[in-house]
């Protein structure tokens, strides 16, 4: 994205959140995306000797000072529900924990998104899903969720179903991937079935352990991008080198070029 993996946005946004030790959900074969965030001696060498110091900074701060990366392996791709389920041994029954996924990203100015769960979070005690109107249309790409505001103006979820056709769902509020979870919830996760797509899905987990305890929508302030498609990772590009000054100028110039030649 832009000068960055993708993967590093997520991890400057839940540092940002307050996050101390991140755990990375990966299949077999993909261990290598902890090697991006192992420290480079030899580069920072070379960066020190040559003075380069901005570099050499930029470097040093891949993974945030004071987090720690580890690797949760999954051994099959059997959901999403089951890719959080493998990262249990680093989870405790009596801590909340955040999942993001990176291929939903979100841009802001003020607080990242996770953030904005977080303090969600603090001030009702529950749980947290980050959520966003959608085009009612595409319910079926989305957790759906039905809220229902209580006396402190949050938004407490009263149902969420996992891609539900639109005739079947209960509103177009859509489930983004930024969570802010109990960490019971592991238990749960471990004896549901599969939903839909055949896969484990968090949102069946979660919409079943909310029956206990309340889990709350946080409307994302901020625009969204959906990286896991090609227009949404060339959109989010775009956006992200016009907010650097040293881009900004000859790209909008690129696009009026562009517009005219494609347009
Ligand atoms: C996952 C979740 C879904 C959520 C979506 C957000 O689906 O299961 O509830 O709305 O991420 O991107 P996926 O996109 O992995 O199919």
């Amino acid at each position: 994205m832009v000068d960055r993996p993708l993967i590093q946005y997520a991890v400057e946004e839940a540092f940002a959140a307050g996050v101390k030790r991140l755990v990375f959900v990966v299949s077999p074969g993909k261990e290598s995306i902890l090697q991006h965030f192992e420290p480079d001696l030899n580069l920072e060498e070379t960066l020190e000797a040559g003075g380069k110091e901005r570099l050499l900074t930029r470097l040093r701060a891949i993974l945030p000072a004071g987090t720690q990366a580890q690797i949760a392996l999954q051994e099959e791709p059997l959901g999403l529900g089951h890719a959080v389920w493998c990262a249990r041994d680093f989870i405790s029954a009596d801590e909340y924990f955040a999942v993001i996924l990176p291929d939903d990203m979100v841009r802001n100015d003020g607080p990242g998104a996770l953030a904005q769960l977080v303090a969600t979070h603090q001030e009702t005690g529950g749980g947290v899903i980050g959520v966003e109107e959608i085009d009612p249309a595409l319910t079926g790409s989305y957790g759906i969720a039905e809220v229902e505001r209580d006396a402190t103006g949050h938004q407490r979820i009263s149902s969420l179903v996992e891609k539900p056709s639109p005739e079947e769902a209960p509103s177009n509020l859509g489930v983004v991937g930024r969570y802010v979870l109990d960490g019971r919830l592991l238990d749960t996760l471990a004896r549901i079935g599969a939903g839909a797509g055949g896969e484990i899905q968090l949102t069946d987990g979660i919409a079943q352990f909310m029956q206990q305890h309340p889990d709350y929508a946080q409307p994302l302030a901020g625009q969204r991008y959906d990286c896991g498609s090609r227009l949404g990772m060339l959109k989010a590009n775009v956006d992200y080198a016009l907010t650097k000054e040293s881009l900004r100028a000859e790209l909008l110039e690129h696009l009026a070029q562009a517009l005219r030649q494609f347009g």
